[in-house]
């Protein structure tokens, strides 16, 4: 019996005992509205038992035989062969060991062993990227991270964040010293040395800076700020671009023409910027290590 390769049968991606016949291991990959494709193995003889689901199927195999079976008719399916399962059909199945089939679903029919989907990897994996390529990002690109901005919780969903975009080099330095400028004049001595230091970008030199602001009469101007800022990062990290949460920022809006130049509302006030960019090749994120446990659960 072959086997599918290494990166399909990732143990991340094992189909849980609930959700496959006995005597089956598969592996799941999502698509977007919950649409799956599942490769199966069959290790033993075995049954599906009678099923339906509201999505349609499709199957193939790749080696062996599987026995597809809609109310009496038997279909057997060989090696390059494949069937379609309309939704709402119940369906039932026979399998021979050595079976191999990747099964497309236009829904979720499988849950991971363990728990993780696509945005939990993106959350566990996302750290801040401190060092940018120097190429820009694409539009595309751009415009998902936005989105995922603008779809973020708000308070009293008053959706009362405002995105200035920088993609300007000159103006992106220009943040960076001004908000340095600023930090040398704190009585704070750790801040005033980045200030001081002439080797930092407050930016880490990314091709884009999100400027995020807040209308200052909203319910929770900062909260829905964080909420956005925070959804941006996840979704940068689900693309692989790198990105960092930006708190210097704040520091060269110390007046009306930084807020004139990005463009900012009246009304608005800024808390933060996002750095954003490709990762550069080679350089693995360190992570910075997590308290264990810092939670209860009270039942
Ligand atoms: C409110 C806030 C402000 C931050 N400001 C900066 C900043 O100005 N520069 C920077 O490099 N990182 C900044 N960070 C990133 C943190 O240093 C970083 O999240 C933390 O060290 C944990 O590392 P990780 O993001 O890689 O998990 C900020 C994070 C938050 C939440």
């Amino acid at each position: 019996m072959g086997k599918f390769p290494e990166f399909i049968n990732d143990k991340a991606n094992a189909i849980a005992a609930a959700n496959r016949s006995k005597g089956v291991t598969g592996f799941v990959f999502d698509g977007v509205d919950r649409s799956q494709v599942c490769f199966f193995e069959c290790q033993a003889d075995g049954i599906s038992k009678e099923h339906t689901h509201d999505y349609d199927e499709w199957f193939c195999v790749v080696e062996g035989r599987y026995t597809l079976i809609i109310g009496d008719k038997k279909m057997p399916v060989g090696p390059g062969q494949e069937q379609f399962i309309p939704k709402g059909v119940p369906h039932s199945g026979e399998f021979t060991a050595g079976t191999r089939t990747i099964n497309a679903f236009g829904g979720k029919r499988a849950e991971r062993e363990h728990n993780i989907n696509g945005t939990l990897i993106a959350i566990s994996r996302r750290r801040s990227t401190r060092s940018y390529r120097p190429d820009q990002i694409s539009d595309a690109e751009l415009t998902a991270v936005i989105e995922a901005a603008r779809q973020a919780p708000s308070g009293h969903n008053d959706q009362s964040c405002f995105f200035s975009i920088v993609q300007n080099r000159a103006l992106i330095d220009e943040m960076s010293e001004g908000s340095k400028a600023e930090m040398c004049k704190i009585p704070v001595d750790w801040m005033a040395a980045i200030g001081k230091n002439k080797n930092v970008h407050i930016y880490h030199h990314a091709p884009t800076v999100i400027i995020v602001s807040s209308r200052k009469n909203a319910v929770s101007p900062l909260p829905d700020a964080c909420a956005a800022i925070e959804n941006m990062l996840i979704a940068a990290e689900s693309m692989g671009l790198g990105s960092c949460w930006i708190g210097f920022t704040k520091f060269y809006f110390n007046g009306p023409e930084s807020y004139r130049k990005l463009e900012i509302p009246e009304g608005y006030e800024v808390h933060y910027g996002v750095a954003l960019g490709y990762k550069p090749q080679g350089i693995a994120q360190k992570p910075p290590e997590r308290k264990s446990e810092p939670y209860r659960i009270i039942k």
